[in-house]
């Protein structure tokens, strides 16, 4: 789908898309295109009483006769004084699907939000942009048999607004996020037997065309740093693990001190979770496939970081295996020495996020010093039982790092909820054996004892850590994602990043 902005003009060809305010209040452009179209928009908001201008809320009309356009759609933009940024998105993906189901192959939107709106014209037009370019992904890859009406009809839009050049400009950064969110996501729904550890790491190695340094750790490299616990996880596959640490440096010079220290991102990367020895249920195990979106997510958040030129220094550490049964694997009841020199009791091979977690961190923070770390994991099924698949569960150290993350969430639409860690709760995972364990006794608090197990590893820096595995792939469209791998944190910690550590 071609995206482009253009100056208010007569509609052409195709659909073209009006707004009307709450209470049916029609913007200029609407009221325009109704006296062009001989009165048909009030004509049919009088017989549809029932469309008030709502957000989400939209009108299809038949093109009126003397227009050379296959319809006007009416779509509600909710109460003025609300309108904002995710609003706009939203608009713009509805659009996407509403323009999809009704085979449109064009459309035209115009943009026109009025002086004493809250959003302004230029940014509404590139937010609705943004939204309408996110909705439409598609990982189609594999379906070798579509008809073309499984296949998107829209191929292109148009976003009118008085100031085209200025949408363009604002759109630029929003065009690149949204393909770091495209690489996110694709990684994530890539099969396991093309997404392997080995794989994965060489789609991180594409970041260095970019100007990231990425560096990929093997086998021996981690062993003879006393990588244990992640390679305890690895040792039940052929298919052979590895670290990527990709860097970025957009805040070069300013030795020492705050701003040149890296900010670290660290994601779980197991390609495909079996459970190992304690192996999963046959239902819906291949599920287990995205239990690498912590790391695709690190990945393109490096991606879009590098693309976007952030004045920033940062770091992403994946740690990248296949969690396997076999008669190499792990067993419920190994200890293992971590890089930290910690050693863990693994009583259950399935709770193996942590265990690659527990090494990627230590390695993090003992190389580069890091101002803050943040981890990402689908860590936990009891994260999905507590929160469900709106909100992310965070767990953090600190106060003002975990209060600009839940902030984040809300301006991008994904949302962070914290959970307590607490010393009550570190007690449970303390091993008869072992300095730790890798589960505590029974069922309760399982995401609140993954988390805990973490901070073990974590010494005095700031750290928060975002357990995603109720938010990494949707079941159900919304509207800006489709359903499928959601790359649930790029926008959040793009955002983290463009609001608090590049102004500074
Ligand atoms: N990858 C899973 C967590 C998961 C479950 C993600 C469902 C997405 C959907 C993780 O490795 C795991 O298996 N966790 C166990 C931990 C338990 C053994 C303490 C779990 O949640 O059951
Ligand atoms: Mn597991
Ligand atoms: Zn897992």
């Amino acid at each position: 789908m071609k995206i482009s902005f253009a100056k208010p003009d007569q509609p052409r060809s195709g659909a073209v898309v009006v707004g009307v305010w709450n209470e049916a209040a029609l913007t200029p452009a609407a009221k325009r295109l109704d006296e062009t179209a001989g009165g048909a928009i009030l004509r049919a908001l009088s017989a549809a009483s029932r469309f008030k201008g709502k957000k989400d809320e939209l009108l299809p009309i038949v093109g009126p006769a003397n227009l050379p356009v296959t319809r006007i759609i009416l779509a509600g933009l909710g109460k003025a004084d609300l309108a904002n940024a995710r609003m706009f998105q939203q608009l713009g993906g509805n659009l996407v699907a509403h323009l999809n189901s009704a085979g449109e192959q064009e459309a035209t939107v115009a943009i026109d939000v009025g002086e004493s709106s809250p959003i302004s014209q230029t940014e509404a037009a590139a937010q609705l942009a943004f939204g309408a370019r996110l909705k439409a992904y598609r990982f189609d890859k594999y379906k070798t048999k579509q008809k073309p009406e499984q296949q998107a009809s829209l191929d292109r839009l148009t976003v009118t607004t008085t100031a085209p050049k200025d949408a363009e400009r604002v759109y630029e950064p929003l065009d690149k996020t949204a393909s770091a969110v495209f690489f996110t996501r694709d990684l994530v729904s890539e099969p396991p037997n093309v997404i392997y550890p080995e794989t994965l790491a060489d789609q991180a190695s594409r970041l260095s065309d970019l100007g990231v340094a990425v560096e990929v750790l093997d086998e021996k490299k981690m062993r003879k740093l006393g990588m244990n616990a992640l390679l305890g996880v690895a040792q039940g596959s052929v298919r052979s693990p590895r670290l990527v640490v990709m860097e970025w440096h957009g805040r070069p010079g300013g030795s020492g001190g705050k701003h040149s220290s890296p900010l670290a991102f660290i994601g779980k990367g197991v390609t495909f979770d079996t459970g190992g020895i304690s192996i999963k249920p046959a239902a819906g195990m291949g599920d287990m496939k995205w239990d690498m979106a912590g790391s695709a997510v690190v990945i393109g958040l490096m991606q879009l970081l590098a693309a976007r030129k952030a004045k920033v220094n940062a770091v992403g550490v994946v740690g990248l295996v296949e969690n396997m049964p076999s008669g190499t694997a792990q067993r419920p009841g190994d200890i293992v020495t971590s890089m930290s020199g910690q050693t863990i009791e693994v009583l259950n091979t399935d709770a193996e996020g942590r265990l690659v977690l527990a090494d990627a961190l230590w390695y993090c923070q003992d190389r580069f010093k890091p101002r803050l770390m943040i981890d990402l994991a689908t860590l936990t099924g009891a994260v999905i039982v507590a929160l469900g698949h709106h909100c992310a569960g965070l767990f953090s150290n600190n106060d003002e790092l975990a209060n600009q993350l839940i902030e984040a969430g809300k301006a991008v639409g994904e949302e962070v909820w914290r959970l307590p860690l607490d010393e009550s709760y570190d007690r449970e995972i303390d091993s008869d054996a072992a300095d730790v364990k890798n589960i505590g006794g029974g069922r309760a608090a399982g995401s609140i004892l993954g988390a805990q197990f973490i901070q073990r590893f974590v010494n005095d820096v700031p750290w928060a850590h975002l357990d995603i595995a109720g938010t990494a792939w949707s079941s159900k469209d919304t509207a800006t994602v489709p359903k499928g791998a959601t790359a649930f944190g790029v926008q959040l910690l793009n955002q983290f990043v463009a609001q608090h550590y590049e102004k500074e």
